[in-house]
């Protein structure tokens, strides 16, 4: 009989619990967004997420565990992302995972969120090959790596400023559309050209990305041009970004030839995204790694699927683990 585990999730503004089998398979996954709260404020506002997960995290545990048909009594370990985030937002999901863990007398498991979103493959299909091209791209992170092996990576660059779901989000913020920016600049993107051009930062510049200059060409465009269309200013800054994650996977994969590419975090959400890594993909004979898309944002089935990986490669965290706000990923 396979073995249960519960998961949490709590980084940052979903509240979010799973119960995921020791074959990889997600028995359920339950998300309560708090976008509505904080879309009104044009970002996250941490003290609204910590109350907010406070108030939800309780109906949230016990209805993934009613979708899966389990109790505590079922459960193997009670693994809970213990960081990089907001330090109080990660602090509501340690201690429940640790009260419930103590109350069922199990182990815990503290998962990195980024080793999260990166197990997040697992989600779409369970045999999954290494090494790979690995593109993690998220509201707080983006950085390309080779996954060499579950939980084991190597940095090949990162952002030197904003990641490029940030400049999303302060790009819809700046026009107005709200939070998060993804979903909304993708729709308008979808019904216009890449008419005005803006930079590729960093293009020729190996591994390295940056994105903050890029959202300022956006902002000083449509100051010195108020009329332009904004599905025209959606599509040209969509497909900046894009243009340089796909000329830094190429670099990767020409360097590497690597089997597979893995696209994770919440901007691999977008569409456009999925189809130009399906090119590349195509392009290079690579088998293309991505999470379902609504499994790309934040879920507790990766932190689920991540707290496997680490119990067979370390077994259970020491107890005495507290939230890491920073907390980076460790490479090989
Ligand atoms: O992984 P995630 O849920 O949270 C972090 O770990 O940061 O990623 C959230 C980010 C936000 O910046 C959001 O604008 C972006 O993912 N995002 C998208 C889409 N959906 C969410 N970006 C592009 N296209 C989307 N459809
Ligand atoms: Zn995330």
């Amino acid at each position: 009989m396979s073995r249960l585990l519960l998961a949490l999730e709590t980084s940052c503004d979903e509240t979010a619990a799973a119960v995921v089998d020791d074959d990889l398979a997600v028995r359920s996954s339950v998300v309560s967004s708090q976008v509505d709260l904080h879309a009104a404020f044009g970002g996250v506002v941490p003290e609204l997420a910590s109350r907010a997960h406070i108030d939800t995290i309780t109906q949230v545990v016990s209805r993934a565990l009613d979708e899966a048909g389990a109790t505590g009594g079922d459960l193997a370990a009670v693994a809970v992302t213990s960081g990089p985030g907001l330090v109080g937002a990660l602090l509501v999901g340690i201690a429940t995972a640790k009260s419930l863990a103590l109350g069922w007398d199990l182990p815990v498991v503290g998962v990195n969120h980024l080793e999260g979103h990166l197990a997040s493959v697992y989600l779409a299909d369970r045999s999954v090959p290494f090494p790979q091209v690995a593109l993690l791209v998220s509201g707080g992170h983006c950085m390309l790596t080779r996954a060499l092996a579950p939980g084991h990576y190597e940095l090949l660059g990162e952002t030197v400023d904003d990641s490029v779901g940030e400049a999303y989000d302060k790009v819809a913020r700046f026009l107005g559309l709200g939070y998060p920016g993804g979903p909304v600049l993708d729709r308008l993107a979808a019904g216009a050209e890449d008419t005005l051009g803006f930079p590729r930062p960093m293009l020729a510049d190996g591994y390295a990305f940056s994105f903050s200059g890029l959202k300022t060409a956006v902002v000083n465009h449509v100051r010195a041009h108020p009329d332009v269309r904004q599905a025209e200013v959606a599509a040209s800054f969509v497909a900046a970004c894009m243009d340089v994650l796909c000329a830094k996977m190429r670099l990767a994969l020409e360097e590497y030839a690597d089997p597979a590419i893995a696209i994770v975090g919440g901007v691999a959400a977008s569409p456009v995204l999925r189809a130009r890594a399906e090119a590349l993909a195509a392009e290079f004979g690579a088998r293309l790694l991505i999470p379902p898309q609504r499994m790309a944002t934040d879920n507790a089935a990766m932190i689920g699927v991540a707290a496997w990986h680490r119990l067979a490669a370390s077994g259970p965290s020491d107890p005495g683990f507290g939230p890491e706000p920073d907390l980076r990923l460790r490479f090989s």
